[in-house]
């Protein structure tokens, strides 16, 4: 097999919130993959990087009062932890914010600019003049023109599904400041793409690009390709563009470049040779796995962008749908919108790792998460079938066998089986068909233990005449095992790893093609727990918890709400309890003696209360007399120095002269109830 140079990404996340199991379905996809190819021998990297630039990100720093560069780098610190707990192999990991990028970002330009590729031209666009400055779409609200439905986004209306460019939106406010935006010119930046549509549509048919991905570049070549704007004014948090003060590179201009950046960054630090993978003529594979949504950008904008500047391109661009749970959108009030770190607190990496794999095609279909099956898939696969073939093998080897395997090889047919499935096994790979490489390793592990309950080794060793035959055919179900986790590797290396201890051997594509005989093994550890449902719905408690508490927007230090926050939340039959009146207040009368207190007569329109309420320091007895309010009427009557209060009034404010007592409208009546 010739050995192949190969250059793999994922998309780089923004630097702009937490990382959730969506996310976690193309980092494992693209981990498979590169364990994959480095498993088989081929020289791979696998690099990525925080997508540091843009208005949110910027807005978002500015929120938590700290530089956007802080922010970058906190948000990184938490990235890198989850992706390195779900056993996320980088070879390198950078940010778009870096020198490399700058210089990467700075030469590209320069080169499309000395071609011709960067036109200009003055557009109006909205702007917040409190905030003074450019609103993105998304940063606009108003009433949809086509429905009048109000609060629609400023690109798109949830009520009607109409389309539309912010400045038709009616009635428009700008999200950041509430201000009614206003139109402004600026000069704009655009890069010609259209001049790149022959290019583009050889690219289409040469390469092996995805049925689906293939289509919407021929939708989008119909529609007619447009050039694209990636100039920003200032304030943005971004590269400058060079020779435009006050002008700033588009975040998804240096976004992709941040892929090369990362690699020269890797490059620069082991001292490996940039161009033979970027290279105009570099002989390197090179693959994107990005996620559905960012199609456009990955295989019209950066094909022609590396095109126009004497870059190779892309050898393939690998899109994947997106992760639902149980069957619908993620959703942070169900608690579906899960993060990588919640489910590390209560679940094993290799759990989910197996599960998307498990599921996992090379289309761009969503992917479920359905957590019943999830838990289900993982405990008859792994635990039931593949750990199970050594947990039934390896103790009557230590025990009985001094840990050693026998010298004999039992079933050398049924082993071959086992070793000329690498072959298809490994395509299935290579076309990123993992739930067909799942279901034929799967498949053997049922073989596998077909033969040892027809074996029974555990009746074989109970007899002094059948003690050898228990040997080679534990030793034979240990070899199966070996060669079943080695194919499983790429999908968890954790457990390979333990295995690789466990079998005192390390596991590569060509060793599944060797048997193991009279080999020394070490003591067996169990390999994996079982998904429990209880940690399963844990996770999704507190996946509600945790969301509801940071989706909060913060409180004014003024407010009331800050000064005394709203209590434990109660059920609705605990509310219901609460017999509410409208109460005439018939009589209010000092109390000898009470600081605090005024003794209040109460009408309901049928019977009367005497309650001591807590207001004097507001109302003098003359103030209220005759006036509604709202009592606890079912409140049982508690005896106070003073005498019996029978209820309860209500009343609001912080206290002193600032309370105010509850006045419903006229209209009502002594002994209405109140709902
Ligand atoms: N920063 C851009 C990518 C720039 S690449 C030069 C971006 N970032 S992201 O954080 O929003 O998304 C990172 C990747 O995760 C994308 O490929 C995106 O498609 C993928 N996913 C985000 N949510 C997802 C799901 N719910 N399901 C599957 N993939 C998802 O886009
Ligand atoms: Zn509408």
């Amino acid at each position: 097999m010739t050995k192949r140079k190969i250059l793999i990404t994922s998309a780089l996340p923004y630097a702009n919130g937490p990382t959730h199991l969506g996310h976690m379905l193309e980092y494992i996809q693209t981990d498979i993959w590169s364990r994959f190819q480095k498993l088989r021998g081929h020289e791979t990297y696998y690099v990525c990087a925080d997508d540091a630039h843009g208005t949110p990100i910027m807005l978002n720093a500015q929120k938590q009062g700290i530089s956007p560069e802080e922010m970058v780098k906190n948000v990184s610190i938490e990235r890198q932890r989850d992706f390195a707990d779900f056993n996320i192999e980088f070879d390198n990991y950078h940010s778009t914010h870096s020198e490399e990028n700058r210089d990467l970002s700075a030469l590209i330009y320069k080169r499309l600019d000395e071609k011709g590729h960067i036109k200009k031209r003055t557009i109006s666009q909205l702007f917040d003049p409190e905030k003074s400055i450019f609103l993105p779409d998304r940063f606009v609200t108003g009433t949809c023109p086509t429905c009048d439905a109000p609060d629609q986004n400023g690109d798109s209306c949830d009520a009607c599904g109409a389309t539309y460019s912010p400045t038709e939106l009616k009635n428009p406010r700008s999200v950041m400041s509430g201000a009614t935006p206003v139109l402004k010119d600026s000069e704009h930046f655009f890069f010609d793409l259209p001049a790149f549509e022959s290019m583009l549509k050889e690219w289409l048919h040469s390469g092996s690009l995805q049925a689906e991905m293939a289509n919407k570049l021929e939708e989008w070549f119909a529609d007619g390709l447009q050039q694209w704007d990636i100039s920003r004014d200032a304030p943005y948090f971004g590269f400058e563009i060079p020779g435009a003060p006050g002008k700033y590179f588009y975040v998804w201009l240096d976004a992709p470049i941040g892929y090369m950046a990362s690699f020269k960054n890797l490059c620069d630090k082991k001292g490996m040779d940039f161009d033979a993978f970027w290279g105009e003529d570099s002989q390197a594979e090179l693959y994107h796995f990005i996620g559905k949504d960012i199609i456009y950008f990955h295989s019209l904008f950066w094909p022609a962008m590396l095109d126009g500047a004497n870059f190779r391109k892309p050898t393939n661009v690998f899109a994947h749908g997106f992760v639902t749970v149980n069957g619908a959108k993620m959703s942070k009030s169900k608690g579906t919108f899960i993060k990588a770190r919640t489910y590390l607190e209560h679940l094993d990496p290799e759990f989910l790792r197996y599960y998307f794999a498990a599921k996992l095609n090379g289309g761009i279909t969503d992917l479920d998460l359905n957590l019943e099956d999830f838990a289900q898939r993982v405990n008859s696969d792994l635990v039931g079938k593949v750990v199970n073939i050594a947990s039934r093998c390896a103790g009557f080897i230590s025990k009985k066998f001094d840990g050693k395997m026998s010298d004999t090889v039992l079933e050398p047919e049924l082993i071959a089986q086992f070793q000329t499935a690498a072959d298809s096994i490994a395509l299935h790979y290579e076309q990123r068909e993992y739930s067909r490489a799942i279901r034929e390793i799967m498949a053997l592990a049922d073989k596998a233990n077909q033969f040892i309950d027809a074996q029974a080794p555990w009746v074989l060793i109970k007899d002094e005449q059948t003690q050898a035959q228990a040997h080679d055919v534990c030793s034979a179900g240990l070899n199966m095992f070996k060669i079943l986790m080695t194919y499983l590797k790429p999908v968890l290396p954790g457990m390979a790893a333990n295995v690789e201890q466990f079998l005192n051997t390390e596991l590569t594509w060509e060793s599944a093609q060797t048997v193991l005989k009279g080999h020394a093994i070490n003591k067996f550890k169990a390999l994996m727990q079982r998904v429990d449902m209880d940690k399963v719905n844990l996770m999704l408690e507190e996946s509600k918890e945790s969301l509801e508490a940071s989706n909060k927007p913060a409180l004014d230090p003024n407010s009331p709400l800050a000064k005394e926050p709203i209590g434990e939340e109660i059920e609705f039959n605990d509310f219901a309890k609460v017999d509410l009146r409208v109460a005439k207040i018939a009589k209010a009368e000092h109390v000898e003696g009470a600081e605090k207190l005024l003794k209040l007569t109460l009408d309901l329109g049928g019977e009367t209360r005497q309650v001591f309420a807590g207001i004097k320091s507001a109302y003098a007895p003359e103030d209220i007399e005759g006036k509604l309010t709202v009592m606890v009427a079912n409140l049982k009557p508690r005896k106070m120095r003073f005498g019996m209060s029978e209820g309860m009034v209500l009343a609001a404010g912080p206290g002193g002269k600032e309370i105010y007592i509850l006045n419903p409208d006229e209209g009502s009546e002594p002994g209405m109830r109140v709902m």
